[in-house]
C-alpha cells in the first residue's frame, strides 16, 4: 500500500536551475537538487524531459543552481516554476551573473549559488537526472534562510506542478475511512 501523505514527510529545498549562455538562457524551479558525493563534490537535479531547460543543459553541458531566500518574490517562483521558457524569455530582466562555463546564474533574492559541469545523464523515465561536478560555489547572503519545500507549501501555500517529481495527484489521495454507524446514536432494536 502507498499512503501518498507519507511522501509529504520527505524534506527538500527549492532551487532555481539554469543553463544556456549570454544569447539565450533558461531555468526552472526544482525541489530535487541534492549533493551526490563529497569527493569530488557532485550535484544532481531531476529534470522533466518536457522542461525547456533540459535542452539547454544537454546543449551546454553545464548548469547553475541558485538557492533563493525564503521570502523570494512570488514572481520569481511563478516565472521559473509554473511557466515554460518555450513561450517567453524568463531570464530577461532578472539579475544575472555568468559563470565560468558561461551559464547564467540567477541572483534575485538568492543566498548562495553553485555551478556544475555535466558528467552524466541518467534516464529515469519521465525525468532525466543530470549529475555533474561542482566547479564553483559562493555564499551571497549569510543572514537569510533558504527556501525549503515545507515552507513553500505550508507558509507560502504553494503547490508542485505536474512536471515536478513530487507532484501529487489529489484524486489519488486515500479518503479517510469514516465509521458510518455512530456508537452514541445507535437506533434501539
Ligand atoms: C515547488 C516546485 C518544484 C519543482 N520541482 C521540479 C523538479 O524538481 N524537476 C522538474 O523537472 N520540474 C520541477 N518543477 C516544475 C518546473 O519548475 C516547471 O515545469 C517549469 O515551468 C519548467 O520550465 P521550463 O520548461 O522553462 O524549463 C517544480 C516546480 C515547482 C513550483
Amino acid at each position: 500500500m502507498i499512503n501518498i501523505e507519507a511522501l509529504y514527510k520527505v524534506s527538500y529545498g527549492l532551487s532555481i536551475v539554469c543553463s544556456g549562455d549570454k544569447n539565450r538562457g533558461n531555468g526552472f524551479i526544482s525541489n530535487s537538487v541534492f549533493q551526490v558525493t563529497a569527493e569530488p563534490p557532485k550535484f544532481a537535479v531531476c529534470c522533466n524531459k518536457n522542461n525547456y531547460t533540459a535542452e539547454f543543459i544537454q546543449r551546454h553541458n553545464a548548469f547553475s543552481i541558485s538557492v533563493p531566500d525564503q521570502n523570494v518574490s512570488s514572481d520569481i517562483i511563478g516565472s521559473f516554476g509554473s511557466k515554460s521558457g518555450k513561450y517567453f524569455d524568463k531570464i530577461a530582466g532578472k539579475t544575472i551573473r555568468y559563470g565560468d562555463t558561461g551559464v547564467p546564474v540567477i541572483l534575485n533574492r538568492c543566498i548562495a549559488f553553485f555551478e556544475v559541469k555535466l558528467l552524466q545523464t541518467v534516464d529515469a523515465g519521465t525525468h532525466l537526472i543530470f549529475i555533474g561536478e561542482l566547479i564553483n560555489a559562493e555564499v551571497l547572503d549569510n543572514n537569510k534562510e533558504p527556501l525549503t519545500y515545507l515552507y513553500y507549501r505550508q507558509v507560502r501555500k504553494g503547490v508542485a506542478p505536474k512536471n515536478a517529481p513530487t507532484y501529487i495527484d489529489k484524486s489519488k489521495l486515500e479518503k479517510p475511512k469514516t465509521n458510518l454507524i455512530s456508537k452514541r446514536y445507535k437506533c434501539p432494536g
